[in-house]
């Protein structure tokens, strides 16, 4: 069989392609730290959040050097605790979870999105900056009150944070 040196050429530049196409994606799952949204923060009695020590007391915890643990109930329709209030310049874990239907728990301009599904605790880390404020948007529809479920993040300075802040604002 003759196969034509203009035929091989196009042979070869299939391959590369293929190889081309499985190592970008590749790459892309692994090379570049993107992450799914995992269960490891695990299952959780959704009927019972008020015996739960995480979720009794919806709260920021600091967990460690310039990390903080946001305990945060999603429900219809409202988030808890509102505003959920962290300091500058820290890394932030939300562990999100529900008592009645599925929610969405988007805090906006960060890379923290999850869907919230009762019996389960969605697990989420976000590095906030500068001090300011973020909107937390819902953003499953779970109900009729759905487009009126927001809440908010807001990013203290520091020394503020430091003194108990002001929390209710
Ligand atoms: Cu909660 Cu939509």
């Amino acid at each position: 069989m003759n196969i034509h040196n203009y035929e091989k050429i196009w042979l070869v530049l299939a391959v590369l392609l293929i190889a081309g196409f499985i190592s970008t994606v590749t790459y892309g799952a692994t090379a570049v730290g993107i992450q799914m949204v995992d269960d490891d923060g695990g299952t959780i009695n959704a009927s019972a959040l008020d015996e739960d020590p995480r979720f009794a007391e919806p709260r920021v915890e600091k967990v460690g050097e310039d990390h903080y643990a946001a305990y945060v109930i999603a429900r219809q329709f409202v988030f808890q605790p509102d505003p959920v209030t962290v300091p500058a310049n820290s890394t932030v874990t939300f562990y999100v979870t529900s008592p009645d239907v599925i929610h969405g728990f988007e805090v906006v301009g960060t890379n923290a999105n999850a869907m919230v599904v009762p019996g389960q605790v969605s697990k989420v880390t976000a590095n906030v900056g500068e001090p300011g404020e973020y909107g937390i948007l819902c953003n499953e529809y779970c109900g009729g009150g759905h487009h009126t479920m927001e809440g908010k993040l807001i990013v203290q300075p520091e020394d503020e944070y430091a003194q108990g802040g002001t929390t209710d604002g």
